[in-house]
Order: structure tokens, then sequence, then C-alpha cells
């Protein structure tokens, strides 16, 4: 009972979706059509899985989580690059623990904002704060693109589900520091430092994760300079990053004196030319978002098409779960990435709100994709030290975190689920 009554208070604040200006509209509009829809194809469209039974399991596995971290960094607190804050994964047995510093830092604070906003409880809101303020430090680090992953998640859902006026100016500051990585003759953010002797200015489809933090720090502060720095990042990324089949390179290495393009690289794919599996999921995450916070329909049809990429696929499994590229060879004996499909899932929710003609497809193939992760996907009940999912893969090509737990798949896993009950309880 109590659980239902949470149900319905947070009903318009849910998994990353405000509801603000025009983005109410859209999503009124998406919910009548949604309402409509899946009366005809309620048959097909429900997915054999509900956000309860997921999240029940999800409860305790994180649980087991955090009680596993917690005892990992007790024995072994400092890291190479700091102070150890939360696990990534699990390599050689055990939970990989990382500093504040590393990209994935702020998916565990986010899975557990999520875990807060489930259910409510006290619990989980101390088990967020707790984890949440060791990212902290990252709001000053202008050395990397990653501020969003590790900011957003972390602070953002923070603010979003408690509006503490600590965790905004947290979200302003890196904001701030986010945007001294931008420059105007390219039209981009750059995204690594690392592998000067590569590229000069790297722009890797990923960064368009980051832009939400930009899109919420000119909501919060009302100055456009983020809105407008991810507006035209974003339409870099669609004149630079896409193929004529609506798949992306990885990494787009610029002049930054002239914008030219030099190189359409891969980094984590298994070539130039192939469609790495969570870049794709990435560009359509990216893409759906930055609609929904402009209305602008160039980037709706840019996530559609992407969308159209992944789901028509040829070598898309009939489980949903894509192998770790498309193009890898050796498919169908190669890894899978649970992680592009996670990503991928809570993309498509927000999708189905957003379109009138394929609202009722989109939510089926989320709920497919959800349903699969859960049945084929997930962890033995107590097993891989509290991950949600196994069977994702990081970087191939260096030959680690192939078919294994990662903290971002669980991170978008939980999120799709959260996503699939608002939805399904309007
Ligand atoms: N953003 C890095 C990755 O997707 O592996």
């Amino acid at each position: 009972m109590e659980k239902k009554i949470l149900k319905s208070f947070r009903l318009f604040r849910f998994a990353g979706i405000n509801i603000s200006h025009y983005s109410a509209m859209v999503l009124l509009l998406g919910a009548a059509v949604l309402t409509a829809s899946c009366t005809e194809t309620d048959s097909v469209n429900s997915g054999n899985v509900t956000t309860d039974e997921i999240m029940d399991f999800v409860d305790d596995q994180v649980r087991l989580l955090v009680s596993e971290t917690d005892a990992a960094i007790e024995r072994n607190p400092e890291g190479r690059r700091g102070p150890r804050v939360n696990s990534r994964g699990i390599r050689a047995d055990s939970l990989f623990l990382i500093s504040s510093r590393d990209w994935t830092s702020g998916f565990m604070p986010g899975m557990l904002w999520y875990m807060y906003e489930y259910t409510g409880d006290d619990h989980w809101l101390g088990e967020a704060r707790r984890y949440t303020a060791p990212i902290e430090r990252e709001k000053t680090n202008a050395t990397t693109h990653d501020m969003g992953f590790k900011i957003y998640c972390s602070f953002g859902n923070g603010y979003r589900l408690t509006a503490e006026p600590h965790y905004r100016d947290v979200i302003i500051e890196a904001s701030n520091t986010l945007i001294t990585r931008y420059n105007p003759t390219v039209g981009a953010i750059r995204s690594w430092d690392h592998n000067r002797d590569r590229w000069d200015f790297p722009v890797i489809i990923d960064n368009m994760m980051n832009l939400e933090m930009l899109f919420r720090a000119t909501e919060m502060t009302g100055d456009s300079v983020y809105y407008d720095i991810a507006v035209q990042h974003a339409r870099t990324t669609i004149a630079e990053h896409f193929r004529e089949d609506n798949s992306s390179y990885h990494v787009i290495g610029f002049n930054p004196e002239t914008g030219e393009v030099m190189q359409r690289h891969t980094h984590q794919g298994y070539a130039h030319e192939s469609a790495w599996a969570r870049g794709q999921a990435w560009g359509l995450y990216g893409f759906v978002m930055s609609y929904r916070f402009t209305g602008l329909p160039e980037f709706l049809e840019q996530a559609e098409k992407i969308a159209e990429f992944i789901l028509d696929h040829p070598r898309l499994p009939e489980d949903l779960v894509p192998y770790w590229d498309f193009d890898a060879p050796d498919i169908p004996d190669v890894a899978r990435d649970a992680s592009a499909a996670s990503i991928t899932a809570s993309a498509l929710y927000e999708l189905s709100t957003m379109v009138n003609d394929k609202s009722a497809y989109y939510k089926q193939m989320a709920d497919d994709m959800l349903a699969s992760l859960y049945n084929n996907f997930r962890s033995p009940d107590g097993g891989n030290l509290g991950f949600v999912l196994g069977h994702s893969t990081g970087h191939h090509p260096h030959g680690y975190e192939i078919d294994t737990p990662l903290i971002y798949s669980d991170y978008y896993f939980i999120e799709a689920a959260l996503r699939k009950e608002r939805l399904e309880s309007r």
C-alpha cells in the first residue's frame, strides 16, 4: 500500500525525466497516444516481467553490492588515482574499485538514488547521500568530458529528488568546468586528453550523454550559455559522426584551429568503419534526451534514425541484446554487451513518449529488451558480488571487461525499469 502511494507521488519526477516547459506538452501528448495504442497491442506489448519483479531482485543485489563495496574499500582505501569511492565491475573475481576520477564513478551513487526514488525508503536516501559526497571533488576536474556521467548521475539525481541547494551548486560548478572544453571553431566539447599523438581534438559519440547536465544548468540558472553549447555540440555530432546507414563513428578527430575533420576512428569498437554497439546506444539516448530539452525536430529525427539502425539490424540477436559490435567478426560466437541494451531500452521508453506513429512499437521493443535482460542476462541470486546484470563488454580491443558485470549497465537497466513503471502508471 505504502509503495503504491509513493508511486503516485513519484509520477511527475520519475527516472530522470523532469516535466517542464516544452517537455510537459510532449510527454502528455505521448501519454495519450501510448494509452490508446496500449489498448490495441496489450497482448504483445506488455513484456513478461514487471518493474516490481525486477526491483525486488535489484533491491537484494544492490544491498549486497553496497556491503561488498564498503568492505572492499575498508580493506583497501587508497588507489593510484585517489581514494577509492565505489565499484565499476569485477576483475579477477574481485570488485574493481575506482576513485572519483574514473568515468564511471557517478553510476553507483546514481543507482542508489533510483533505489530511493523507487522505494521512498530513508535507508536508500542515506546510502545515496553517502556515495554521492565523494564524487564532489570532480566538479573542478577539467581534464575530461565525462563530467555529466560523474556529476549528473550522482548529484543530478540527488538534486532532482531532494532539491538540496548544495547539489545544485555542484552541478553548476561542474557545468562551468565542462564548458571550458568547448571549442567554438569545432562547435564541440573536447572528449579526451589522452592519445594526443592520434587525435588533436577528439570528440566521441559518448559525449552526447554529458549534455544533459548542461541543459539542466541552463534551467537552473537561466543562463543560456550551457544550452547553446549543448545544442551546437549535438548539431556538430549529427554533421560529422554519422554514416549513410545512420550508424555512428566512435571518435571524430578535429583540427582545433580550423574545425576540419582529420580522422574518423574507433577506439572501443572492432574497426574504424564498424558499428560499436554501445556507441550506437549512447547516440540514441543522447538525441532522445536532447529533444526532451529543446524540442528541435532534427534531434528527434536523428534519434529515430538511430533506433531504426539498431532495431532493424540483421545482426541484432533475437533476444535483443547486441553483440559488442554489430560488425564483430565471428558473430554469433562473440561477447554481448548488455550495457548497450540497458541504455537502448531506457532511451526507447522515453522515445515512445515523443512520437505518435511508432509509440507503441518503441514501448514494446523497450519492454522486450528489458524482459530479455532480466530473464537471460541477470546475475544469479546473490551472485556477481551484487551486480544486477552480467554479460557486458567494456573495452574489447584492449582485452578487458569482456562478458562481465559493469556498473553502467545496471544503472541504465534500473532507470529503464523505473521509466517502464512511470509509463504504465499513467
Ligand atoms: N564512455 C565510455 C564507454 O562507453 O566505454
